[in-house]
């Protein structure tokens, strides 16, 4: 499938720099400096002065193993911190299409609630799990437009709610289903569905797909870069699967022990990582040594492939 430098000029992105620093030609969302500990006997510095750009409609993957901080970050981004954590220092702007910029730390209350559904929403991993058993699709959507859309009439509602599920690729006709009707696959998709309902300008996923098997996760992944072309929303990816993230993210981040350690195109992080930790992470996913890495240029076939 198409990455990088194609899928960034038409997101109207800049090629980033080797260290990825470079601004976007339109940014969307501004982390600067940001540190996060978790207070404690032992105090965690689990994010720590990270700083980066992220473009309009831009891709970014963020990867690293477990522990590294790439969930504290992402909360942080949102403003969903809860205590023992403590922003320390730095700042999170959103570039807003307005043309405001909003700053994200200093959000309370109705500001932040608006904040995040309408201009940022967030998948979480283990979203699949957290549909609401009890109700049906249809009256989880409309709960969410009764809440940030009042204004919307029924019919819209109804109209909206079946746009949704034809664009994450499932039957209008499934509104009327539960949570355990439906399978795994099914589940991720309403779940992105929800998060797309208002139209947000960026989409947090963090690890959205790694309860599911690898067809269905590559088939959900594609699915949301090409919605990402339709609908122009940026993405934070998260995830500590490199192979995916190459696959589908304009830039990537590598994050240890808090920091980022390198940020560069997906292709320059394949083919010519600089830190010794991007090359450490990448070798220990055995299908992207040798020829067989070909994928990321040629699109072939990742079913085939191990990629786990
Ligand atoms: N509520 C918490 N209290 C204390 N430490 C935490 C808490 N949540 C996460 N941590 C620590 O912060 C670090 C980063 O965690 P996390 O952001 O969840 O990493 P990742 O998402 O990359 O797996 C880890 O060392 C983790 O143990
Ligand atoms: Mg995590």
């Amino acid at each position: 499938m198409s990455t990088n430098p194609e899928m960034s000029s038409a997101a109207g992105v800049a090629t980033p720099g080797r260290s990825g620093s470079v601004a976007p030609d339109s940014p969307l969302l501004s982390i600067s400096g940001l540190s996060i500990d978790y207070l404690g006997e032992r105090t965690v510095h689990a994010v720590a002065n990270v700083s980066l750009q992220l473009g309009r409609g831009e891709i970014i993957g963020l990867a690293g193993e477990s522990g590294c901080g790439k969930s504290t970050l992402a909360y942080g981004i949102n403003q969903l911190l809860v205590p023992p954590a403590v922003i320390t220092e730095g700042g999170v702007t959103f570039h807003d299409r307005s043309g405001d910029d909003i700053d994200v730390l200093a959000l309370e209350d109705k500001e932040l609630r608006r904040y995040r559904w309408n201009k940022v929403s967030m998948v979480f991993q283990g979203a699949m799990n957290s549909l609401n058993p009890v109700i049906s699709v249809r009256a989880q959507l409309n709960d969410v437009f009764a809440t940030h859309r009042p204004q919307m009439s029924k019919a819209e509602r109804r109209l909206r709610s079946g746009e949704l599920l034809e664009l994450v690729g499932v039957d209008p006709k499934r509104l009327d289903s539960y949570a355990h009707e439906l399978s795994g696959g099914m589940r991720q998709r309403v779940m992105i569905a929800m998060a797309l309902a208002l139209d947000p300008e960026l989409m947090i996923m963090d690890e959205p797909t790694t309860a599911l098997d690898v067809v269905v996760q590559r088939d959900i992944l594609l699915e949301i870069t090409r919605l990402r072309e339709e609908l122009g929303f940026a993405v934070i990816f998260i995830t500590h699967d490199l192979p995916l993230l190459l696959e589908i993210s304009d830039r990537i981040a590598i994050m240890r022990h808090g920091r980022i350690v390198e940020m560069a195109s997906a292709e320059e992080i394949f083919f010519a990582a600089q830190d010794p930790y991007t090359r450490q992470l990448l070798r220990s996913f055995p299908s992207l040594t040798g020829e067989r890495g070909d994928f990321i240029r040629h699109g072939a076939q990742l079913e085939n492939e191990e990629v786990r």
